[in-house]
C-alpha cells in the first residue's frame, strides 16, 4: 500500500511571519488526517519559521530546491545538509519552473536527487511535458528521457526513497488541470518505465504525485485513479482552508 503525499509548493509567496500564521491555521484543520503525508514547501527564508510552527504536528516541511554540493563558494545556493539542519525532511527537485527559468537539466536533477538522498531528505522529483510536446505527440518520449537521464541512474536503494511528481507544464498555474484520465495515462506510463528498469516491487512501491491546477474540487477525481498517489499543489496550497480541503479529500 502506497501512502499518499499531499505537498504544497508555495513558490515565491509568503514571508516568514505569513508562513508561521499559515501553519498555525492549517495544523488543526489536518490534525486528524492520517491517510496521507502532509508536506509544505515554503521559500528558503521561511523554513525556520515554518519548522517552528509545524513542530508537534503531522505536517512536514520541505524546500523547493537545493544545490548538490555540501558547501563552498557558490553564491546564492543552499545545500542538503543546511536544509536538514534547518529542519527540512523533503525537497522538491527539478520543478518545471526551475527547468524553464533557471537552466535546470535532467543531469542537474540527477545530482540534486542524489545529494538530497545522501542527507536522508526525501526528494520529490518533478517530470512532465510542455504544451508543444504534448501537442506534438511527444509526451511519452519526454517522460522516458527525463526518467532515463534523471532517475534510472539511481541505485535501487536510492530509487526506493524518492517520490515522483508528474506535472504537465501546460497544467501548471493555468487552471487547465489534466483530466483524471490524462493524468492516469501518464502515471501508468511512468510506472511501466519504473517496472522495466527497477522491477515489479519498485514500481508498485513508488509514489507518483500529480501536479498542475489541483484544487479542492478536482482532487477527488484525481485521487480515484489507482496509479495516482497524491498531489503537488501550487496556488491552492497558499490558503489554509483550500489546502486542508485537498488534504482531507
Ligand atoms: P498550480 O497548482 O498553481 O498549478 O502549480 C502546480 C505546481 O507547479 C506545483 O509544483
Amino acid at each position: 500500500m502506497r501512502k499518499p503525499v499531499i505537498a504544497g509548493n508555495w513558490k515565491m509567496y509568503k514571508t516568514p511571519a505569513e508562513a508561521a500564521a499559515f501553519l498555525r491555521d492549517l495544523a488543526p484543520r489536518v490534525a486528524a488526517a492520517s491517510h496521507a503525508e502532509i508536506v509544505v514547501c515554503p521559500p528558503f527564508v521561511d523554513i525556520p519559521a515554518a519548522v517552528d510552527a509545524a513542530r508537534g504536528t503531522n505536517i512536514g516541511i520541505g524546500a523547493q530546491d537545493l544545490f548538490w554540493l555540501k558547501e563552498g563558494a557558490y553564491t546564492g545556493e543552499v545545500s542538503a545538509p543546511m536544509l536538514v539542519a534547518a529542519g527540512c525532511r523533503w525537497v522538491i527537485v527539478g520543478h518545471s519552473e526551475r527547468r524553464q527559468y533557471f537552466g535546470e537539466t535532467d543531469e542537474s536533477v540527477f545530482k540534486k536527487t542524489t545529494a538530497a538522498l545522501d542527507e536522508a531528505l526525501t526528494p520529490i522529483v518533478c517530470v512532465g511535458e510542455r504544451l508543444e510536446e504534448r501537442e506534438g505527440g511527444m509526451t511519452e518520449n519526454v517522460l522516458a528521457t527525463q526518467f532515463a537521464t534523471g532517475l534510472s541512474r539511481l541505485s535501487p536503494e536510492q530509487f526506493a526513497r524518492i517520490v515522483i511528481a508528474y506535472e504537465p507544464v501546460w497544467a501548471i498555474g493555468t487552471g487547465r488541470t489534466a483530466t483524471p484520465e490524462i493524468a492516469a495515462e501518464a502515471h501508468h506510463f511512468l510506472r511501466e518505465l519504473i517496472r522495466a528498469h527497477f522491477g515489479d516491487a519498485a514500481s508498485e512501491a513508488c509514489r507518483i504525485l500529480y501536479g498542475g491546477s489541483v484544487k479542492a474540487d478536482n482532487i477527488k477525481g484525481l485521487m480515484a485513479q489507482p496509479d495516482l498517489d497524491g498531489a503537488l499543489v501550487g496556488g491552492a496550497s497558499l490558503d489554509p482552508v483550500s489546502f486542508a480541503a485537498i488534504v482531507n479529500f
